[in-house]
This record gives C-alpha cells, structure tokens and sequence, in this order.
C-alpha cells in the first residue's frame, strides 16, 4: 500500500476544530477535544425560559457523576430575585470554595443570549451579547478541565468551540462572538456578501462551515467591478490542495494541512495586513497572499461558492 492509501494524513492537533452541537438536549455534557488551554473560546447561543430560575455552565476536569468531578469553573446566572445576577464558584474535592456575585446581568427571563467564555492565562473572560460582563480568575489550573456541562433553565441554540484570532498579538484581545446563524437563508450557497468600502487594514473575514459529502469545489472570491476575481481562495476536493488564484489566473499554492474533508466543520479567517491577506484554518496561520493595497480598497464583495453548507460568514 502506498501513502494514503489508508486515507488522508491525520491532521496535527491544532488544526482540529471542534464540531459545534446544535439544539442539544440539557442537561448536555461534552468533552472538550484537546481540553482548554489560553486562548480557547466557548460560545452559548441560547433563550432564557420566561419561567427560568437559574442555570450553569460547569466547565469540569473530568464527567464522572459520583465522585462528583472538580469543577473549575461554575458560572451560574440566577433569576429568581428580580434583580438577575451571576455566580462564580469553584468546586474542589466536593466542596465548593467562596462564591463571587456579579449582580447587574442584563439577561433576563424570556431574553436570547450569546455568552462567550474567554479563556487567558489567568481568568477566563465572559461577555454576555457582546458586552464584557466579568472575568474569573483561575483557582484550578485550566490544564484540568476537558468537559463542559450545561444544566438548569436554559434552552441552548448552539454551543462552539473556538480559537482565537492567531494573528492577534498574544491572543488575549477581546474577540467578537458572531452568532451561527441556523437556518438563514442568507447563507444559501452561493452567497454574496457585500464589501461597500473594500476591505482595510486589521478587516478581519470570517467563514465558518460544513463540508458536504461528495463536494466538488469551494471557493471564496474577492471581487471588484471587473469581471475576473483580482483573488480566489481556492480547495480543490479531488487533489486535496488550497491555492490562492489572482486574476490572470496565476495559481499559487498553499501549503497547510487540508482540513476539508466531508461532513467536517472547517473555519477561514482572512485578515487585511499590509498589502495583502493573511490566511488562518481552524484558528492556525497558514499563510498570506499579497494584492496592493489599491486593490484591496477596490474589492466590493466576497462571493462564496461550492458543496459548503455555512454557519456564519462576518465581513
Ligand atoms: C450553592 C448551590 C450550588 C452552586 C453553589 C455556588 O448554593 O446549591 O448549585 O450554585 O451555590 O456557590
């Protein structure tokens, strides 16, 4: 048998995306592939019942249910005061440690949220609808914690594992949490999604998807008032190759592990840097494509083709 013969080469670590669940059944507890580690992002897209008490999200070293697991970090938003309000614990040897009440939660009973947990070196951030709301600093180390559990009142939408922007220095800037978008018909492919000043320095484009079985092609076209694409991130299925296309159709390969397999959850971040772009596959650098900054300016919009269903496509 010769190479891949037994199939495609496995993928390093990193390059690994979690898949995200949707409408999962609560209470709902999940491994966390490869754990969490400074960097890692966990985003809840959800409703608050009309009739909710409380609810948790237990980030856990293990999911044993007797004895019951450490749990790093309990992030536990309480309604039953008409005041809502957050608290934060730790459980440790089946104890819980000294409780820290942050009060003013603008969530309330009947209201849909995106909480996005981020995790540091230190504390773990969390913004509630994109707005910072506390950060916990660690007491076990985040080394330990390989599951999530989400229990109580709460009707959960989706829940995704991110990483963070690799481009962003050290990591640690406040990300934007964008919302999988389920069933928009927006992101019926292909789409078009417009680019009305072009596209600037620190622009970040982001598209998150599913291969479909038996796919054919993708491609992202970065397009301006002419008719050949001045750049195309292209997969090709068959060779199992990436390739930037500029309009004269000069074909530039990129070199990375390819992450496009069917039924697999796959991310593309593009960032405006300098004169070019900088790639990123499932939160890892991967390489660059240059165009001139006159040209970047002049792109008007990004079109999205091929066997892809999408999740989430931020411009
Ligand atoms: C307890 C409650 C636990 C947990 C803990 C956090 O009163 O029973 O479920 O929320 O507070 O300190």
């Amino acid at each position: 048998m010769g190479p891949g013969a037994l199939g495609p080469d496995p993928l390093p670590d990193s390059f690994i995306l979690q898949p995200p669940v949707f409408y999962p059944v609560i209470p709902y507890v999940t491994t966390i592939f490869g754990g969490l580690h400074a960097g890692k992002m966990v985003m809840i897209q959800g409703v608050v019942p009309p009739d909710a008490q409380r609810f948790q999200i237990d980030f856990q070293c293990g999911c044993s249910l007797q004895p019951r697991p450490d749990i790093a970090i309990h992030f536990n938003p309480r309604f039953y005061t008409n005041k809502p309000h957050v608290i934060c614990n730790t459980l440790h040897w089946g104890r819980w440690q000294r409780e820290v009440r942050w009060p003013h939660l603008a969530l309330g009973k009947g209201d849909s949220f995106l909480i996005l947990f981020l995790f540091g070196n230190e504390d773990v951030k969390v913004s509630v609808n994109g707005h910072h709301f506390l950060h916990y600093p660690y007491r076990l180390p985040l080394s330990r914690v390989d599951t999530v559990g989400v229990f109580g009142h709460i009707f959960v939408k989706a829940v995704g594992f991110l990483n963070s922007n690799p481009f962003v220095e050290g990591g640690t800037a406040y990300p934007v949490g964008h919302p999988f978008l389920l069933k928009n018909s927006r992101l019926a492919v292909p789409c078009i999604w417009p680019l009305p000043r072009g596209l600037w320095p620190e622009q970040v484009i982001v598209v998150r998807g599913l291969v479909c079985p038996n796919p054919q092609q993708f491609t992202l076209s970065l397009q301006d008032d002419s008719t050949q694409p001045p750049m195309k991130f292209e997969v090709c299925f068959r060779n199992r190759t990436l390739a930037w296309i500029s309009s004269w159709g000069r074909k530039k390969p990129i070199s990375a592990p390819f992450i496009f397999h069917p039924g697999c959850f796959f991310e593309v971040l593009l960032l405006c840097k300098g004169n070019g772009l900088k790639l990123a596959l499932n939160g890892n650098a991967v390489g660059a494509a240059s165009l001139g900054q006159r040209a970047l300016e002049s792109l008007r919009e990004l079109r999205i083709s091929g066997s892809v269903e999408l999740y989430c496509v931020q411009c």
